[in-house]
Parts: structure tokens; sequence; C-alpha cells
């Protein structure tokens, strides 16, 4: 099984991930009104299974799995990780497309035990950093962009700190995404392990 940490980061508020706002939890572009497409098509292809028969899943935070509003992303099974499995909401979607687990530990089992092919950790940071030295790749998008919005921002610069000591140079793809803002410049990074 191979394993991938995806995320993304903003330039400002510096390495920004995240944002407790009164409405829950968002990415701190939504945050400010501004939905990012080439992102969200970037982790989309990456995520989701590239033939026939493989099987993907998610590995995420609580607060994270509260963001995507408690209900599985289409074609790829959920790990949730929470110290409280007694929250989990056992709904008829989540039945078999997502399960709760104490840690990052006991996902890895899991997926191991029930033929996952890629396992993707998605956030938060806590979970990132547990999984970056582990990971056979690392994938972080760069949003060139200082968003301003209400709300507690969630940050983690540890990571790039972390790949940056553990993994050889990446390969970076850069994009433009059109926004209600104005362009904003986006840095695909990918790192890989053994380059
Ligand atoms: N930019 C991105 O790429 C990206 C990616 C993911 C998330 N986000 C954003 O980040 C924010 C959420 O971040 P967050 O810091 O609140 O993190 P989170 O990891 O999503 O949630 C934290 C909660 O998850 C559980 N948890 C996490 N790590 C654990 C561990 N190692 N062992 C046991 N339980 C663990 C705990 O839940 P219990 O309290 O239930 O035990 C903890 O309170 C949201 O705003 C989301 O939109 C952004």
């Amino acid at each position: 099984m191979q394993i991938k940490v995806i995320g993304a980061l903003t330039e400002g508020p510096e390495f920004a991930i995240g944002v407790r706002t009164s409405q829950g939890f968002q990415m701190p572009w939504q945050a400010a009104g501004v939905n990012l497409p080439t992102d969200f098509a970037w982790f989309k292809k990456k995520t989701k299974p590239e033939k026939e028969g493989e099987v993907c899943a998610l590995a995420m935070g609580w607060n994270t799995w509260v963001s995507l509003n408690q209900r599985p992303l289409p074609g790829r099974r959920h790990y949730v990780i929470t110290r409280t499995p007694s929250k989990w909401n056992h709904s008829a979607e989540n039945m078999n497309a997502a399960f709760a687990l104490p840690d990052l530990a006991s996902v890895i089992d899991a997926a191991q035990m029930t033929e996952v092919d890629k396992l993707f950790v998605i956030g938060g940071p806590t979970l990132w950093l547990e999984a970056v030295p582990m990971a056979d790749e690392v994938l972080l998008t760069i949003v060139h962009h200082h968003f301003e919005y209400d709300g507690e921002t969630i940050y983690c610069k540890e990571i790039l700190d972390e790949v940056t000591q553990l993994f050889p140079p990446p390969e970076i793809f850069p994009e433009v995404e059109k926004t209600s803002l104005g362009p904003i410049d986006l840095e695909f990074f990918v790192w890989k392990r053994g380059g």
C-alpha cells in the first residue's frame, strides 16, 4: 500500500490551512468566499482510483470530516480519526464508505487488511506531520494569495520544514486560478521518496 500526504497551504496568512469560523471548519479561501476549482480538480484527480479495481482511501481528523459536512466524497473510502467514536453519525451514506478509528496506526492496519492500494492522509496538521515520515509521496499546493476572513486560523508551517528535510527536491507545477478576487497563482509541489 502506498501512503501519500495531500493538502494546500496559503501564502497569507502564512502557512494557513484551515479556519474555524462561526459556520464551522473551512479552507482559508472558502472563509474568504472563494473557491479554487483547479486545486479541487487536482485533489480529485490525485485521490481517485486511476484504474479499475484500484482502492483509494482518505484518512482525516474529525474536524476535517466536519468540514466535509460528515459526508463521504464519491469513489473513496474514508477513515476518520477521533478519540470519541460515540459522536459518529451512523447514516446509511456512511455505512460502507466511512469509518471512525482512534489513531493513524489503526487506520493503516485497517487499510492494509482491506487491500487499499493508496491511502491519502488529507489533514489536519497533526496527521500530516505524523504521516510525512512514512509517506511515499507528499503533494502540497501553495496558494499565492493573502486571504482575509473572520475566524481562527489553523496553521501548518512545520510540514514544509519536515518534507524538505526528509525528501529530495520536489517537482513543481505552476497554474493560475481565475477567481472573483482576480487571478491567483498556485504551485503544485510533488515530493517523491527517492526522487
Ligand atoms: N488546506 C488543506 O489542505 C486542509 C486539509 C485538511 C483540513 N483542512 C482544514 O483544517 C481544519 C481542521 O484542522 P484541525 O487542526 O482541526 O485538525 P483535524 O485533524 O481535522 O481534527 C482534529 C481532531 O481530529 C482528531 N484527531 C486528529 N489527530 C488525531 C490523532 N493523531 N489521534 C487521535 N485523534 C486525532 C481529534 O478529534 P477528537 O477530538 O474527536 O478526538 C482532534 O480533535 C479545517 O478548517 C479544514 O478545513 C485543510
